[in-house]
């Protein structure tokens, strides 16, 4: 049985009458529109000051195969929950390489330039989503036939040109996202920069970031190490090393892709904390939970009720370490999510369902974030 707020289906029903409307939206202030949405009921409401609370924004990669139209410019409900609930907006693929430099002369930044608009909009910070990874990059790149120098010049002009013209305008990128094997050795075959380049070019991605945005805050982020871990215990030693080196490296965030099917991790606040403790920035960003959810079938109430949990002890860490400053869950409607899409039989991993009534995950945020900051609303 699906489980629901209905003070939330109560606030949504007039904004469920809107039509979807296209790329217009773009120009338009949605928070200003979100008819009976509560600004004290929402996640960034709740939310302490030193905390942002983020989402991805829905478009690019899976998207585009499916039987909806972009999502971030033409749903306008989705836009009303994106503008009223976070501070904090990614772009789900809209800034890979795939996606934003789909030719080798070509850059593509209509969609981006509307996620920044927005978010100045809406007073939402943004985080950058990535800038040297093995996955989504363009045929041109990867099947390209290029000396060492080109490639290194290469992606200096991508970081440059990309960084460049949001500066000033992103809080945190993620500069190398998943850059380690699960046994905490380099990818150093599928990731073509340090297979072609050798390691030392992790240093070059983030002084180019750092130069081309010397304000916005730098990360290696990655999945699989929300636990101490190989891969985790890699992040630790790399880090340091670099930063001797004078490497402008600020934080290290961690993705949080659960599943019900696993045990929460319980160290993550330990692994978080031992990174604070070498003077690093946190994060969590892109969390979600997926469960076994049969085609067809609805969640028992049980699995939402494990799910909340997971959702809230992941958030529970990340207020309870200092630097932890941002925490941001990689979509919060089911109805865009890509888990079902990757892994068959499983679903319903965000804190909203389709329609955009809360779930006990939602709830489950609010009110840790509540309970994080007493009477201390965040806009
Ligand atoms: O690679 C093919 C491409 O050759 C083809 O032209 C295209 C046609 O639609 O499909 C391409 O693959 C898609 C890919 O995005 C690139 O567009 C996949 O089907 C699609 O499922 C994929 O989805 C994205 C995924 O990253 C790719 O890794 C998801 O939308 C996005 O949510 C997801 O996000 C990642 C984070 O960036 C990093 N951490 C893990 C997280 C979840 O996988």
């Amino acid at each position: 049985m699906k489980v629901r707020s209905s003070l939330a289906a109560a606030v949504l029903t007039s904004a469920m009458l809107l039509p979807a409307v296209g790329p217009a939206l773009a120009a338009q202030n949605p928070a200003a529109q979100a008819p009976g949405l509560q600004k004290q009921d929402t996640l960034r409401w709740a939310a302490p000051q030193d905390l942002k609370i983020g989402t991805a924004v829905a478009g690019g990669g899976h998207h585009e195969t499916q039987a909806y139209p972009d999502p971030f410019t033409y749903d306008q409900e989705y836009r009303q929950s994106l503008a009223a609930e976070f501070n904090s907006v990614s772009p789900e693929n809209q800034l890979k390489w795939e996606f934003v430099h789909p030719e080798r002369n070509t850059y593509r930044f209509a969609e981006m330039d509307a996620i920044v608009e927005f978010a100045q909009q809406n007073k939402q910070v943004v985080r950058g989503h990535t800038l040297f990874w093995h996955s989504q990059n363009p045929a041109w790149l990867e099947e390209g036939d290029f000396s060492k120098d080109e490639l290194r010049a290469i992606l200096k002009d991508h970081i440059q040109t990309v960084v460049g013209r949001y500066a000033g305008k992103i809080q945190q990128w993620d500069v190398a996202n998943e850059i380690f094997n699960g046994d905490g050795t380099l990818r150093t075959t599928d990731n073509i920069w340090i297979r072609e380049l050798g390691p030392e070019i992790i240093a070059d991605a983030f002084r180019w970031t750092h130069e081309a945005d010397p304000k916005a805050k730098l990360f290696f982020n990655d999945y699989g190490v929300e636990g101490v871990n190989a891969k985790s215990n890699a992040y630790l030693r790399l880090i340091p090393e670099l930063q001797a080196q004078g490497v402008p490296v600020d934080g290290f965030a961690i993705q949080g892709h659960l599943s019900t099917r696993y045990g929460f991790p319980g160290d993550l606040r330990a692994n978080l904390q031992r990174f604070d403790d070498l003077g690093l920035e946190t994060a969590i960003t892109e969390i979600d939970v997926r469960m076994d959810v049969a085609p067809g079938t609805a969640p028992t109430a049980a699995q939402l009720q494990k799910q909340a949990g997971y959702y809230q002890r992941a958030l529970e860490a990340c207020v309870s370490v200092d630097e932890c400053n941002s925490f941001t869950i990689w979509g919060f409607t089911d109805k865009y999510s890509w888990v079902p899409v990757f892994f068959a039989g499983e679903g319903e991993a965000t804190v909203m369902w389709n329609d955009f009534t809360r779930k006990p995950a939602y709830d489950a945020l609010q009110v840790t974030l509540e309970q994080a900051s007493p009477g201390r609303g965040n806009r």
